[in-house]
């Protein structure tokens, strides 16, 4: 059994089990999501104890220095000491506006309190309450200074509902600085883009493309907005219009539903999946750079497909979260 300290308290934990999973088991209202190391809400800091590199694979070095570690990468040591990151690691910020988007997705405006820029195609942690946390793509704002942020209104999802009905316009945010890999470089103006975006991965994904239009980038853009059903691409028309208005952009919707067959196009909506659409329209060399945001198991097949092809890792950018929720039994009023 292995004895280990968070914020002075005493926990154990099994032999090679994570920090996560040992506070976990005994109910500790620890904010977490993916369990994967890519989301960031289950952050801690370690105070005494060795550092292993996957608990911080990907951070930045700022935050390596202040030991910041995934507790969900981390394994307990004995004698591990860990503390709650402080209230300054985290960035407040202010809801000024919603909009519905659709059925179930609304799109938030917010406004942190930091000159750090939230740039779009990034990705940033909204912390909730009772230790509910979410990662979310940045999407383009409104005003200076502003992001948005696409929420899917889940079926029996409390942060979403928290999100979306409890938290009042003007009223305040908690977040972590913005990270990620899959905002627009001008390095990358030699570059054709191919832009899929899944589901509300479709916000970040036009932040991606606007910065590029807005930074002239001049060699083709393809942006693709694959949804289930037809009523699930909610941008549709903005992205035709932005097509329309940019010679180097060419924007295509696709459906998987084929309960929908009789709705669509065939031209500008197509019944077909990702891989199907790359391999007809695309072939993955060096001067390409592949974009991917949404959903983890689309994300995840579209990244081995590009693989497949050849195409470096580094000229493949994804970001993905996962929002199930993975908590086994429901917390108590006081987050127990
Ligand atoms: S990074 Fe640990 S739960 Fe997502």
């Amino acid at each position: 059994m292995t004895l280990f300290f968070l914020d002075n308290q005493r926990f154990h934990a099994e032999s090679g089990e994570t920090v996560l999973s040992a506070l976990k088991r005994v109910g500790h209202p620890i904010n977490y999501s993916c369990t994967k190391g890519q989301c960031r809400s289950c952050l801690l800091r370690l105070d005494e104890g060795k550092i292993a590199p996957k608990a911080q694979k990907g951070l930045e070095p700022d935050l390596k220095a202040q030991q910041l570690v995934y507790a969900c990468q981390c394994v307990a040591k004995n004698g591990m000491k860990l503390s709650s990151p402080a209230e300054d690691t985290y960035v407040s910020a202010r809801l000024l506006d919603k909009l519905s988007l659709s059925e179930d997705v609304t799109r938030l405006i917010i406004k942190p309190d930091t000159r750090t820029p939230y740039i779009p195609g990034l990705c940033t942690g909204i912390r909730g309450p009772e230790g509910l946390g979410r990662t979310y793509g940045i999407a383009p704002g409104q005003g200076e200074g502003t992001f948005a942020v696409h929420v899917r209104r889940k079926r029996n999802g409390r942060f979403s509902r928290w999100l979306c009905d409890e938290v009042k316009v003007g009223g305040s945010l908690s977040l972590t600085r913005p990270w990620g890999r899959c905002n627009y470089d001008g390095a990358y103006g030699n570059d054709e883009l191919i832009v899929v975006a899944f589901g509300t991965g479709i916000g970040p994904a036009l932040g991606l493309v606007q910065s590029a239009l807005d930074s002239g980038h001049q060699r083709p853009i393809s942006l693709y907005h694959w949804g289930k059903y037809l009523d699930d691409l909610y941008l549709h028309r903005t992205l035709l219009k932005l097509m329309l208005e940019h010679k180097v952009l060419h924007y295509q919707g696709l459906i998987s539903a084929s309960s929908d067959a009789d709705r669509i196009d065939n031209h500008r909506v197509r019944l077909m999946d990702v891989p199907q659409i790359l391999k007809e329209r695309h072939e993955l060399g060096r001067d390409k750079r592949l974009f991917l945001f949404g959903e983890p198991d689309m994300v995840a097949k579209v990244t081995e497909y590009a693989f497949l092809c050849a195409l470096d890792m580094d000229r493949i950018h994804a970001q993905s979260f996962e929002y199930r929720d993975l908590r086994r039994r429901p917390r108590n009023q006081d987050g127990q």
